[in-house]
């Protein structure tokens, strides 16, 4: 494990997805599908990361009544930690494409009880959600998006200032010798989650968000964790 930090200047910028551009929605339908198709397998692997998960939201410090959005929620997998430190009072708002997904989503909601829990068919990058959030979270899913800048707008957009968003995802090596691997695991990543070989999650924060932590990090690198907060402006 390691960390870093980085802290660069410009944190108002944001981007919008270009609806014109063909590839973005191939890669959009292309997830829809793929994401349609593994939500039936999703329980077999969905506890693998658990820890990686664990601190993950750990760090986003929630507290009871939080309201929280989460990107790419998949079938819910992180409902369960999400809902026990927002209690009954907060709210969880949660997005995903895939409506297999967002119907297993559903169904975990459902078998819980938990009434202050929703999810959203739509794309993450583009959805407006009314109201705004003290946290967000995205485990395995910026990666995906068709536009990753625009998708961390779109969170940095929904945010309270001074709020964090939490990102755990998977990359190629980062550095070393192992890198060699890097060719197979993008083709990898790319067969099995249709990840985005153009979107770069981490220098997308960085250019979003002012203050940007790289936490844990896992498997030579490859599995990690960022902590963005959104800077305070001057007249609040
Ligand atoms: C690897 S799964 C991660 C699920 C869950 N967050 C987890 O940690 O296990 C990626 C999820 O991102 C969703 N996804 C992909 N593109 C998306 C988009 N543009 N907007 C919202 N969700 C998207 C997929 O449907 C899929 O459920």
């Amino acid at each position: 494990m390691n960390a870093e930090s980085k802290q660069p200047g410009d944190a108002t910028e944001s981007a919008t997805p270009d609806p014109t551009d063909p590839g973005y929605e191939r890669h959009l339908e292309r997830s829809r599908t793929m994401w349609n198709r593994w939500s039936d397998w999703y329980t077999m692997s969905e506890r693998d990361f658990e820890p990686i998960r664990e601190a993950a939201i750990d760090r986003l410090g929630l507290e009871s009544g939080d309201r929280v959005l989460e990107i790419g929620c998949g079938p819910g997998v992180n409902f369960a930690l999400v809902r026990e430190a927002i209690g009954e009072t907060g709210r969880l708002v949660a997005i995903d494409y895939s409506p297999e997904m967002v119907a297993k989503a559903r169904d975990r909601i459902e078998r819980h009880g938990w009434d202050n829990v929703e999810v959203h068919c739509a794309d993450a990058t583009r959805v407006d959600i009314e109201g705004s959030f003290d946290a967000a979270v995205a485990t395995l899913s910026m990666s995906i998006m068709p536009d990753v800048r625009a998708a961390v707008g779109n969170v940095h957009r929904h945010l309270e200032s001074g709020k964090s968003f939490v990102v755990f995802d998977l990359r190629p090596v980062p550095e070393g010798p192992a890198r060699i691997a890097n060719p197979f695991l993008r083709w990898f990543l790319r067969w099995y989650a249709n990840w985005n070989p153009d979107g770069d999650v981490l220098a997308s924060l960085r250019a979003v968000f002012t203050e940007c932590t790289v936490g844990e990090t896992y498997a030579a690198g490859t599995a990690y964790t960022v902590h963005c907060r959104k800077s305070v402006s001057p007249e609040e």
